[in-house]
């Protein structure tokens, strides 16, 4: 298995390429079960995750196109995609294939849309918490769905007539729910409202896609979207919106290492209330034509004390990372997760660095040190991960991080991006 090695104490200047995000790209992939006309998604990032989709939707027929080869082409930039569902040749995601990726139980809603029927595993147990479907599975029930769970299926089929417009309120945010709800509503027959829909840019991204598609969805970016359904949806082209984990992940970086780098390809707007948190601590944080220039340079870190929400709040996919970096800052902070239970998995690796970092429930004290000092650490989870890499680039001496195909999930060209400005990273493979 692949180690990351990172030699501490080198500072940050240059320029990195914000990826297309990894939360967008997946729905987007999905969505081509919608038509049986050509999807093609251009900037779709090359992450382990998106691989894992590819051989899921293929396994429904459908036939997957990548565009422009690695070699020759700029090593950083994505794919382009072209996705064709021109017939769907099995309405099962198979346990063996879910069980890989939570997001691919998303297939659901489109798989009944268009077909009437599909049986997706239940996608079991994640690292980060129970992270239940219940949510899913009831707004798809309220279009008209009937689902019974089988040997681990969800095994379920649409009305006679299709699926039905409905009222869909769901009893917490959910970004996977409102995603469901959306693809399959598209294709239902009348109305849809979504209330208490996630706001997040990638749902935006979503919607604007299957707009594009020749569904009639408004207020998507707004807690209430609602959807007329249409008989059929046609295929389209569509970036994939900027990865504002990604975005926010170097900027903490940054951040943590010190030096001035420009986030290439991404609008603060996409992540306010990260790089108003890192204003907080001392980061120089501004909008410029090319991207967002990110920049500390002398000035030490102060402490910060947030709770994760979802869009426009913290996000929760960034609580990793923050940790990381106010494990240096000049005083106390204290992060609380809100969103998902066991999302702490970071914090004994971080200790091993020389972190002081006290648990108390869902809540986390992080008395800032004077320094952290190099150790070989154990990735656990996608975001858990990469703040091992922010600790990593600030700590004396090597940190060497083993799991490291957790990272390559969600991070496209981690150890380039970083290097390219100046880190002293590599990988060990093998
Ligand atoms: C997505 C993101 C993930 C991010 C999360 C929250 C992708 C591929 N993943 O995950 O990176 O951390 O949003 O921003 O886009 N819940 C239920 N029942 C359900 C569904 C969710 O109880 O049926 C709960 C979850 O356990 C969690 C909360 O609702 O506590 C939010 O989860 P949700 O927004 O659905 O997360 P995902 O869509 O899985």
């Amino acid at each position: 298995m692949d180690r990351i090695r990172i030699t501490g104490g080198k500072k940050l200047n240059g320029v990195i390429p914000i990826s297309g995000a990894k939360n967008a790209a997946l729905p987007l992939m999905i969505a081509s079960l919608l038509t049986e006309d050509d999807l093609t998604l251009l900037n779709v990032p090359r992450l382990s995750d998106v691989s894992n989709l590819r051989r899921i939707l293929g396994n429904h027929g459908v036939d997957i196109m990548i565009a422009g080869k690695r070699n020759g082409d700029d090593p950083l930039s994505g794919a382009n995609v072209r996705l064709s569902a021109r017939s769907i040749s099995d309405t099962t995601a198979p346990y063996e294939l879910v069980s890989t990726m939570r997001a691919s139980f998303w297939v659901l809603g489109p798989l009944l849309a268009r077909m009437g029927e599909a049986k997706v595993s239940l996608p079991g147990g994640c690292a980060i918490g129970t992270r239940p479907v219940d949510f899913l599975l009831m707004a798809l029930e309220r279009l008209g769905a009937k689902i019974d769970i089988e040997n681990g299926y969800a095994v379920a089929k649409a009305p006679s007539g299709g699926l039905k417009g409905a009222e869909i309120d769901f009893p917490k945010v959910t970004v996977g729910g409102t995603h469901t709800a959306l693809m399959a509503a598209s294709l239902a027959n009348g109305t849809t409202v979504i209330h208490n829909a996630a706001r997040e840019p990638e749902v935006v991204d979503l919607a604007d896609c299957l707009v594009k598609m020749g569904a009639r969805i408004s207020g998507a970016g707004t807690s209430t979207i609602e959807i007329k359904g249409v008989p059929h949806l046609r295929g389209t082209h569509h970036a994939v919106v900027a990865d504002r984990i990604e975005a926010g992940t170097y900027a903490m970086c940054v951040a943590m290492a010190g030096g001035d780098v420009v986030l290439q390809g991404v609008k603060t707007n996409l992540l306010q209330s990260a790089f108003d948190v890192l204003t907080e601590a001392g980061v120089n944080i501004e909008q410029t034509n090319k991207g967002v220039r990110v920049s500390r340079n002398g000035n030490g870190l102060k402490p910060v004390n947030i709770t994760t929400d979802p869009f426009p709040g913290f996000p929760t996919d960034l609580q990793a990372q923050l940790m990381g970096l106010v494990t240096l800052a000049d005083g106390t902070s204290k992060i609380t997760e809100t969103i998902f239970e066991n999302r702490f998995m970071h914090v004994a690796e971080l200790s091993r660095l020389g972190a002081k970092i006290h648990l108390d429930g869902q809540s986390a004290t992080i008395e800032g040190v004077p320094k952290l000092k190099g150790a070989p650490v154990m990735a656990t989870d996608l975001r858990a991960s990469v703040s091992l890499v922010i600790a990593g680039l600030a700590a004396e001496g090597d940190t060497t991080i083993s799991r490291v195909y957790h990272l390559d999930r969600g991070f496209e060209q981690l150890e380039a991006k970083l290097a390219g400005c100046g880190a002293e990273i590599e990988r060990i493979t093998g």
